[in-house]
């Protein structure tokens, strides 16, 4: 049954919740942000109600779904907010700030009693979702190795705005493209648990505002009176329980020739590996077949890849608020990572390989 959605953050991201939100058939039917003209902009797309507060889109009794599309910082309020009034919440990446809000957050939901699922959308992608199906099938043994990297060379978002001043955003591309590549790698290998951690960032090109050449640009044009004090770029080893080892590489701005290194995960198990891109359409399995290591090319239904991940969030979130499944990407998972964050960026600060918080059963 079709359930009203509203939207917290009407800016980037907000237009592809709605659109995504309309596909599953659930009309959106208030939206609120603090600059009026965006939330003006796509409650006339979609036919919405502009809202002059969140307490007012909280109020409404047709609103049972909330999208949170705000800045990182303001994660915790609104969700807070949305959750004490009862509302199932779809809360964009990362979940918070930092632990202590995840855990308020959590506690939120857990009273409430309603749904929240964070915004770990890679996890719908068609080439992820075969890949998880073959290793849950068996059909890659144990899981020993996981690769993982999304590299832009010049892709800061918003330089001098909130992405880019580490008070707002909690960080650069590790919070930004780091938190999705470790949810989905996490995710794919059974979800261990991540006992250790090393981290490296690196800095300086946003950090020289002026001087940093601009190929593209996405969440508005450079504020050169702003912000930049966060990494343009950051690499991790990551040791989990049973041991599994995730290697991540993340960048918004780095001087990498171009197409050397690939974006996306290679996942390596005791009985067969595999390769593919998020948004990728075709997914390589390394095997072996009667003595011959084989590459083999599953078929799987991909024809707009990032189309379909973003259905498959809404489907679940939709089976989730609906008692159908628990919710997909849950408050535990959305926890994990920031607790792999942190101690990504503590390591990186110390020089030294760190424990995760949480690590110890
Ligand atoms: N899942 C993904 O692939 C993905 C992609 C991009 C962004 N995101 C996440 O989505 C969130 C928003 O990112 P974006 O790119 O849309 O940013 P954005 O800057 O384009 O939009 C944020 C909007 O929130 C509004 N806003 C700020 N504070 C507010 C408040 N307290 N109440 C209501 N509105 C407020 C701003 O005016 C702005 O319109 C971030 O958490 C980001 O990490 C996720």
């Amino acid at each position: 049954m079709a359930f009203g959605i509203g939207i917290i953050g009407c800016g980037g991201i907000a237009g592809v919740h709605a659109q995504a939100a309309t596909r599953a058939g659930l009309p959106i039917v208030a939206v609120w942000d603090i600059k009026p003209d965006r939330a003006q902009r796509l409650a006339q797309t979609h036919g919405a109600r502009v809202c002059a507060s969140i307490d007012e889109l909280v109020a409404i009794h047709e609103v049972k779904g909330v999208a949170i599309c705000v800045p990182n910082d303001c994660h915790h309020p609104c969700a807070i907010k949305a959750l004490t009034a009862g509302k199932h919440v779809l809360l964009e990446k990362p979940m918070a700030m930092d632990l202590p809000q995840c855990d308020e957050i959590a506690a939120a939901a857990a009273r409430s009693g309603t749904t929240l699922q964070i915004g770990f959308v890679c996890r719908g992608s068609p080439a992820a979702r075969c890949v998880k199906s073959f290793i849950d099938a068996g059909r890659f043994g144990s899981i020993h190795h996981i690769k993982c990297a999304l590299y832009r060379r010049r892709g800061i978002p918003g330089l001098g705005g909130w992405f880019t001043t580490k008070a707002r955003s909690g960080g650069g591309p590790l919070i930004d493209l780091g938190v999705h590549m470790l949810d989905l790698s996490l995710w794919l290998a059974g979800s261990p648990r991540p006992v250790r951690a090393s981290g490296a960032t690196m800095s300086g090109l946003g950090a020289a505002m002026r001087d940093y050449t601009y190929t593209s640009m996405w969440a508005g044009p450079p504020k050169f009176d702003g912000v930049c004090d966060v990494e343009d770029c950051a690499t991790a080893l990551v040791r989990c329980e049973g041991g599994l080892t995730i290697e991540m590489n993340v960048s918004w701005a780095a001087n990498l020739p171009e197409g050397h290194l690939k974006d996306g995960l290679c996942v390596i198990g005791s009985k067969a590996g595999a390769a593919f891109q998020v948004f990728g359409k075709e997914v390589t399995i390394a095997t072996e077949e009667e003595g011959h290591l084989v590459d083999l090319k599953p078929h799987f239904v991909a024809d707009d890849p990032e189309r379909q991940m973003w259905d498959e969030q809404y489907r679940q979130f939709i089976d989730a608020v609906e008692g159908r499944a628990q919710p997909h990407a849950d408050a535990p998972a959305g926890r994990r990572v920031q607790a792999l964050v942190e101690a990504i960026y503590r390591s990186a600060d110390e020089s030294r390989e760190v424990e995760v918080a949480g690590s110890r059963p």
